[in-house]
């Protein structure tokens, strides 16, 4: 979601990590409906990925598991993964992603806050790490946990967006940029780090300072236009509907802009952006990897 997914994911509060032990957080559904929508865009990314029959490979924050089985499979059946995660509710929902891929016997599972499980240091070929460092506590603090559990020689990657410039919706420009500023001020209110929220752009200066200075970033970008599939719809239907609650209470002082954006955000307008049928959009992504140097 990172993702990319939009709805604001919690930072962890402790480090058991209690908010997440029972049940699955509310983006959770929003996440579902990326990876369903953007499966062919996401599954050729991770077939470009360096990975190799026989590789380990560690999927921290691995969530539903899709990562974790899609790397599985390209890992073939010598291959191993790690997937680590601190919500025991998403682990049951990537336990039986893995189970659906039939490569359960590749994949082991670890519950914990990974400041704290005993990953094995430079134990795997690729550390892969997706749309989940807003989601952590210290996106510094990850890649340099990735870096260590990176054999030498091997591969750190993170997949990542900018809350902020992740969906580039075919709205006026004025109401692009007051939307951007009201969510800018419901982020600012939910967390104490609010440049989490577009820490896609700054992955350079993350990987640098965890020690991993030779950097390769890019977009992914993935477009969109009408008629939109099903999968399509339910995601951009959820990124709105989380882009309403989030910025229309910070548009108070902008009218117009307000009621412009809930003419083409709202599912009850006859405006409603998703039924346009000239309707496009795009989404960006962030890649970016490093090998850990040798020696
Ligand atoms: C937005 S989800 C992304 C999941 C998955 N990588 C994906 O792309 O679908 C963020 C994940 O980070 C996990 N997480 C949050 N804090 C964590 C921590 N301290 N240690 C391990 N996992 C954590 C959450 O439980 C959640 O599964």
């Amino acid at each position: 979601m990172a993702i990319a997914e939009s709805q604001t994911r919690p930072e962890t509060t402790s480090a058991s990590g209690s908010q997440h032990d029972d049940e699955l957080p509310a983006y959770a559904a929003t996440l579902t409906a990326y990876h369903r929508a953007f499966a062919n865009e996401l599954r050729d990314l991770v077939d470009r990925l360096p990975v190799h029959p026989g590789d380990r490979v560690l999927d921290l924050a691995c969530g539903d598991g899709v990562y974790s089985r899609w790397l599985a499979e390209r890992a073939g059946p010598q291959g191993k993964v790690l997937a680590v995660d601190l919500s025991p509710a998403f682990l049951d929902l990537a336990r039986r992603e893995v189970e659906e891929g039939d490569v359960a016997d590749r994949v082991t599972f670890a519950q914990g806050d990974l400041r704290h499980l005993p990953i094995p240091d430079d134990g795997f070929d690729l550390v892969w790490c997706a749309q989940s460092l807003y989601s952590l506590p210290d996106p510094v603090e990850a890649l340099r946990r990735m870096e260590r559990a990176a054999r030498p020689g091997g591969v750190v990657a993170v997949f990542e967006n900018d809350e902020l410039h992740h969906v580039l919706m075919p709205w006026p420009v004025e109401v692009e940029l007051a939307l951007r500023g009201a969510e800018l001020t419901a982020l600012s209110q939910l967390s104490k780090k609010p440049q989490k929220f577009y820490v896609g752009r700054h992955l350079g200066t993350v990987f640098r300072a965890a020690g991993l200075a030779a950097c390769q970033h890019r977009t992914w970008t993935i477009d969109r236009q009408a008629p939109l599939g099903p999968d399509d719809r339910a995601y951009f239907a959820g990124y709105l509907a989380d882009l309403r609650a989030k910025a229309t209470p910070h548009l108070a002082s902008s009218p117009e802009i307000r009621d412009e954006f809930l003419r083409l955000g709202d599912p009850d307008s006859p405006g409603y952006l998703l039924d346009n049928p000239d309707f496009t959009v795009t989404c960006l992504n962030h890649l970016a990897w490093s090998t850990k140097p040798v020696g």
